[in-house]
């Protein structure tokens, strides 16, 4: 009978700070759970000078990750340090030499999980990574578990508390995307470079992994037409909030008749709708299967404690198979490869604001644009001009239209004199 099952840490920063943390505060109870202690060996860092809120023995903090990666003793490793290179190496290495392994690095799994899960089950040791998306948020257990006897149709997500935080913020207070920005970022709710977040990719990579496992199907984040947040204006959301809707960053994929839709990309949303209602910086996932209908899990989708959360639930799942020398048999097989739809099989209704110069006959023009390829115009409104510039603003909802006609009109469109830009095109989502 073993005594301890040994854990090593790669990476104590806010994740790997809690879940140290918690594994200590908790300790006794997780002993009882598991039969026995969970111990840290050791933790792995970019700079062990540096000083720590961990309560760790500094002995234990190095920045030599092939130490922890060979030690005899830590029979699961815990990957908290993010990026692509060198965890993707670490994780390797790790289940190579017979580890578990434990990771909440969405971007590593949204990128390599397929091949990583491969290995592990090759090798029997469990790959698990609750927390690489959603935090918090039960996820990736339900997909992997729970709801496996269903068909899934789709998965809609707000899976990005920083940009649901701004645009929250334009929405209630109509501020502007910069001074939203400055503002989460003040409040350490977006990093000092937030490209990531804002730009899309961040969700991309959680929506490859949620989609992946809930198609069985792999979705790679290259895949997802993505889009961000940055073009949209405090003017967007007050026009929206005239037609009905609201303004998310919403992440989608879809099964449809020929394909899967995939994208993350701000949208219109109706204001009834369940995601319409995730304020500030919570997260929302909406997964419909065909026996259970819609299934909505709401939460905080970051944080040191929500995190350390999941990752501590995989770390005693694992934790119980080790005492009792239960190898990893997981199916994770992938079926058939869903092609991803373009914008020539997409459908949509659009939302679309136009600065045009305040003169008459330029709706007649844009109408025609429009109108040649076939996209049609369900409402129009003129907004204030701009007195000084002799510009208008015109705010256009069209009818259910297919996306490459829709770009092909709107590219059409910038290039008329008439036309100062196209400000926002945005999808309604339904
Ligand atoms: N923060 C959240 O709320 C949250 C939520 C869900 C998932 N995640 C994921 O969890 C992971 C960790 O996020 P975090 O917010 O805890 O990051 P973080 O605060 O920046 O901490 C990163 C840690 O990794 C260490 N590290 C970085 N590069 C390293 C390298 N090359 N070799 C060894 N150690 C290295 C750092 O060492 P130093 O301390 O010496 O700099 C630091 O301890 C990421 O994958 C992130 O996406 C985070």
């Amino acid at each position: 009978m073993r005594k301890a099952v040994g854990g090593g840490l790669i990476g104590l920063g806010v994740v790997g700070t809690g879940v140290v943390r918690v594994l200590a505060e908790r300790a006794d109870f997780f002993t009882r759970q598991v039969g026995v202690p969970i111990i840290v060996r050791r933790a792995v860092v970019r700079d062990p000078s540096k000083p720590r809120l961990a309560p760790i023995d500094p002995e234990l903090v190095t920045d030599d990750a092939a130490a922890l990666l060979t030690d005899p003793e830590v029979d699961v490793v815990v990957e908290v340090m993010g990026g692509e290179e060198p965890a993707h190496q670490y994780i390797r290495r790790a289940l190579e030499a017979g580890k578990h392994v434990v990771t909440a690095n969405k971007e590593l799994i949204a990128k390599h999980g397929p091949e990583l899960l491969a290995l592990a089950r090759e090798r029997g040791r469990y790959l698990l990574f609750e927390a690489s998306v959603g935090g918090g948020i039960p996820l990736i257990a339900p997909l992997r578990r729970d709801l496996l006897a269903n068909r899934i149709t789709s998965v809609r997500a707000i899976i990005n508390g920083t940009t649901n935080y701004i645009l929250t913020r334009m929405a209630q207070e109509g501020a502007d995307y910069a001074d939203a920005l400055a503002e989460a970022q003040r409040l350490g709710y977006a990093e000092p470079d937030p490209t990531n977040d804002v730009e899309g990719y961040d969700a991309a990579y959680k929506l490859a992994v949620l989609a992946t496992l809930a198609f069985r199907s792999r979705l790679a984040p290259e895949q997802i037409r993505t889009e961000g947040i940055t073009r949209l204006s405090a003017r967007d959301f007050l026009y929206a909030a005239e037609l009905g809707y609201v303004i998310k960053l919403v992440a989608v994929a879809e099964r449809r008749d020929h394909g899967l839709l995939a994208r993350v990309a701000p949208v219109l949303l109706h204001r009834d709708e369940p995601l319409a209602k995730v304020d500030g910086v919570y997260n929302a996932v909406q997964i419909v299967g065909d026996l259970t209908g819609m299934v909505l899990f709401e939460g905080r989708g970051a944080g040191a404690e929500p995190t350390s959360s999941a990752v501590i639930a995989d770390l005693l799942e694992i934790a119980d198979a080790v005492v009792h020398g239960i190898p990893n048999r997981t199916a994770w097989s992938l079926e058939e490869q869903l092609p991803v739809l373009g914008p020539d099989q997409i459908e949509s209704r659009y939302y679309i604001r136009v600065t045009v110069s305040d003169r008459p006959g330029v709706l007649a023009r844009l109408a025609k644009c429009l109108g040649d390829n076939d996209v049609s115009i369900a409402a129009v409104n003129q907004k204030e001009a701009n007195e000084d510039q002799q510009t208008a603003e015109l705010v256009i909802m069209t009818h259910r239209a297919r996306e490459s006609a829709v770009l092909r009109a709107l590219a059409e469109i910038a290039e008329l004199p008439v036309v100062a830009e196209v400000s926002t095109f945005l999808r309604v989502e339904e």
